[in-house]
């Protein structure tokens, strides 16, 4: 399976030359590592892929892509707008046709500081991944358990009413439409993100994260029998030091990176541990 490295910028850097700056080192630098790449491999050792993506603020989305465009970089919102794929009177929303003509590709879904400080709920989340499928985006829906639903053993519990939204959208006429072998596990991916360990330092263990994974691909499994596995990401204080053990796990098919997306060596680290 491909692995994916996600760097979401959240509200971050704060002006147009920050993030020219940062766009223009991650990609001089990945164009660095493809080359060395090529150069070590052989047909007996083919390095495993990397995919990696890049989720800016929407404000910069345009400028971002447009740098990304010769890369082999993808190019995400962080949100879309649940009342329409298209236009509408909505004050301060984008909508996923708006984003996707920006560049966008992907959007990342459900990040658990936009269910925290934006209500998400299952209900505006299925809209969005509705109108993502109809803009042909493809959505990183996240997911994850609290300290508080974390210590009291609910994580499972947790990730599973969250991703029943999966379940709902496998029913919607848009899905239905699609080709479930191939055309929707391409534009879906989940990330596991505990919010406790979200620009905290704190990391559950490898094998609790294999285990949660393992739960996540099997419940996705169980939604249809014809949907092939879903690729799963790990999010929450990746950094260079610890990437190479998520990356060792057969089901961390990837990370989401946040703080560490921020800097051009610790993200591309991070994709070298993947790679
Ligand atoms: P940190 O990597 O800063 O913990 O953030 C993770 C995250 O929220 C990515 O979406």
């Amino acid at each position: 399976m491909q692995a994916w490295v996600i760097g979401n910028w959240k509200q971050n850097p704060a002006t147009k030359r920050e993030v020219e700056t940062l766009v223009t080192e991650i990609v001089t630098a990945n164009n660095e590592r493809s080359v060395n790449n090529s150069n070590t491999d052989s047909s007996h050792d083919k390095a495993k892929t990397c995919q990696l993506m890049l989720a800016p603020s929407c404000i910069h989305l345009s400028a971002v892509s447009s740098r990304l465009q010769d890369s082999s970089i993808l190019c995400a919102a962080q949100d879309i707008s649940a009342h329409s794929a298209t236009v509408g009177a909505y004050t301060g929303d984008c909508s996923a046709q708006q984003v996707a003509d920006a560049g966008a590709t992907w959007t990342i879904l459900g990040h658990s500081e936009r269910r925290q400080y934006h209500q998400e709920s299952n209900e505006i989340l299925l809209a969005k991944l509705v109108c993502a499928l109809e803009q042909k985006l493809g959505a990183v829906l996240c997911i994850g358990e609290t300290q508080a639903q974390y210590d009291a053993r609910d994580t499972i519990k947790v990730i599973d009413e969250q991703l029943q939204v999966v379940k709902q959208l496998l029913a919607q006429p848009i899905a239905k439409s699609m080709d479930l072998d191939h055309t929707l596990a391409e534009q879906l991916i989940i990330a596991y993100e505990p919010v406790w360990a979200i620009g905290t330092g704190k990391v559950p263990t490898v094998s609790e994260v294999s285990a949660t994974h393992k739960h996540i691909k099997e419940q996705l499994a169980s939604f249809a029998s014809k949907l092939p596995a879903i690729t799963v990401l790990y999010g929450g204080s990746v950094n260079a030091d610890n990437a190479d053990s998520f990356a060792a796990s057969p089901v961390i098919d990837g990370a989401l990176v946040g703080g560490a997306s921020l800097k051009a060596e610790s993200f591309l680290a991070i994709a070298k541990a993947f790679s």
